[in-house]
C-alpha cells in the first residue's frame, strides 16, 4: 500500500491497548497516523503513548485550538485518507449510526470527507444486543466498513463474538481496503497447499508446498472485492480473515470439496500441489517393520483442474504449472491440454515453500513474465491480469 494519511480514532474499551500496537504497525508500514481519542479512551490508555508512537500531537478535545483554523473537528478528518476507529465501542457505534456530534471523535466522523472504518470491540451480549445490531446494519447501509469483530475469549471472562481483531489483522484489512475492487461481486473458489495421501494410519505421501502462494492469492482476491472460498490442504496456516476455508487432505477430498462448491463460482484458481497418484490400499494399521520392505502400489488421482475446466458451465479457470525444466514450453502445453484461459508458470524448485516467486503468466496472447517478488505481490499481479481477461472485460 502506498503511504496513506490515517486518522485513528480510539474509544473507551479495554481493547484500546491494541490501538498502541496498531499505531506502531501502521507507522512502520510507512503511513502517517494522527490519533484522536474520546475522554473514556484516555481512562484506558494515555495520549502520551500515542503521541510517542505516532510522532504527532494527539487530539481529545472539540475545543482544541492547535489546528491552524482552530477547527479540529473539520481539519483532522479533511486531511486524512481514511478515518479508522479501533476499538469502536457499542456507545460510539450507536452515536455514529445516529449522527451524534457531542465530542471531537463523533463530530469528526460526521464532518469527514474520507471513508470511515470501524473495528467493534465489546462484550458478546452487547454485540448481540438488538439495538447494537440495528446500529451495525445502519452503519453498513451508510457505507461504513466494518472490520471484525472476532470470536474468542473476552476481558470479562466470557467467550463469544465481540472481541476487537488483533492489530495485525486490522492492518492487513486496511491494506486490502485501498486495493482496486477489480473482482467486486465475483465468487472465487481456490485450492491451496499440498495434498496428503495416506500410506497407513500415521504415514503418507505429501510434498513441500507451503500454501503461501495460494493463501496470498486468496487474500488478493478478497482485497479485490471477491467472495472467496479457500479449499486448503494441510498447511498449518491460520485461515485468512474474511473468507470461508474448507480443509481437505487427499486429492479425492479436495476434488469432492471443489465439486461441491464450483457451481456457485465465477472463478476457479487451482494453486494446490495435488498428488497425481495415491496409494491403492492404504493400511488400516501402522505398517510394522518386516523382513522385506513393503511395496506401494499407486493409482491415479482425479485431475481437479482439468475436471472443472471441462465442465459445461465452467468458471473462469486459472491453473499453476510447477515445472523443473523447459518452463514456458511445458507450461503452455499444460495450459492448452487443460483448456485454461490463464496459467501461472513457475519453477517448482524455486517456488515451493519459498517467500518469493518468479512467474510468467500465460494466456492466449503468449507469456507475460514477471520479476521475482514476494508472493503477496505476485498474487496482486495475477489478480490484476486475470481481471482483465474476464469475459465482461474483454
Ligand atoms: N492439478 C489438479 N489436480 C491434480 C493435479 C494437478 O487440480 N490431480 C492442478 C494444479 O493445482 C495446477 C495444475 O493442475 O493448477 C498443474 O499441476 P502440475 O502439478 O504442474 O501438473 P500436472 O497436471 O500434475 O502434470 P505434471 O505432474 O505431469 O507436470
Amino acid at each position: 500500500m502506498t503511504s496513506k494519511k490515517i486518522l485513528l480514532g480510539i474509544t473507551g474499551g479495554v481493547a484500546a491497548y491494541k490501538a498502541a500496537e496498531l499505531t506502531r504497525l501502521l507507522v512502520k508500514a510507512g503511513h502517517s497516523v494522527e490519533v484522536v481519542m474520546t475522554e473514556s479512551a484516555t481512562r484506558f490508555v494515555t495520549p502520551a503513548t500515542f503521541q510517542a508512537l505516532s510522532g504527532h500531537a494527539v487530539y481529545t478535545d472539540l475545543w482544541d485550538e492547535r489546528p491552524s483554523n482552530a477547527m479540529a473537528h473539520i481539519d483532522l478528518s479533511r486531511r486524512a485518507d481514511v478515518f479508522l476507529i479501533a476499538p469502536a465501542t457499542a456507545n460510539t457505534l450507536f452515536k455514529l449510526a445516529h449522527g451524534a456530534c457531542d465530542d471531537l471523535l463523533s463530530t469528526l466522523a460526521a464532518a469527514r470527507a474520507c471513508p470511515l472504518i470501524v473495528a467493534p470491540a465489546m462484550n458478546r451480549q452487547m454485540w448481540d444486543n438488538p439495538p447494537n445490531q440495528r446500529n451495525m446494519a445502519q452503519l453498513r447501509a451508510d457505507g461504513v466498513a466494518v472490520f471484525g469483530p472476532a470470536n474468542g475469549a473476552q476481558a470479562c471472562g466470557e467467550t463469544g463474538e465481540g472481541r476487537m481483531l488483533e492489530p495485525e489483522e486490522v492492518a492487513e484489512l486496511l491494506e486490502g481496503f485501498f486495493c482496486a475492487k477489480v473482482l467486486a461481486g465475483k465468487k472465487v473458489l481456490l485450492t491451496a497447499g499440498p495434498s496428503y495421501e495416506a500410506i497407513d494410519t500415521v504415514r503418507g505421501i505429501t510434498n513441500i508446498s507451503s500454501g503461501k502462494m495460494g493463501y496470498a492469492l486468496a487474500r488478493a482476491c478478497r482485497d479485490a472485492g471477491a467472495e472467496v472460498t479457500l479449499i486448503s490442504g494441510p498447511t498449518g496456516m491460520e485461515a485468512p480473515l474474511g473468507m470461508r476455508r474448507v480443509d481437505a487432505a487427499s486429492a479425492r477430498q479436495m476434488h469432492d470439496a471443489v465439486m461441491a462448491e464450483v457451481g456457485q463460482s465465477d472463478i476457479f484458481i487451482s494453486v494446490a500441489a495435488v498428488a497425481d497418484y495415491r496409494v491403492k490400499n492404504p493400511s488400516a494399521h501402522k505398517i510394522k517393520k518386516g523382513a522385506t520392505p513393503p511395496t506401494l502400489e499407486l493409482e491415479e488421482n482425479p485431475d481437479i483442474l482439468a475436471t472443472v475446466a471441462s465442465l459445461p458451465a465452467a468458471p473462469f479457470c486459472v491453473g499453476f504449472a510447477a515445472e523443473s525444466q523447459n518452463l514456458l514450453e511445458f507450461a503452455e502445453a499444460k495450459r492448452q491440454r487443460k483448456k485454461l484461459p490463464l496459467l501461472v508458470a513457475n519453477l517448482a524448485q524455486q517456488a515451493m515453500g519459498a517467500d518469493d516467486n518468479q512467474v510468467a503468466l500465460l494466456d492466449r496472447n503468449g507469456p507475460h513474465p514477471l520479476p521475482s517478488m514476494p508472493k503477496p505481490d505476485v498474487a496482486k499481479a495475477i489478480v490484476e491480469h486475470l481481471a482483465k481477461l474476464l469475459p465482461q472485460n474483454q
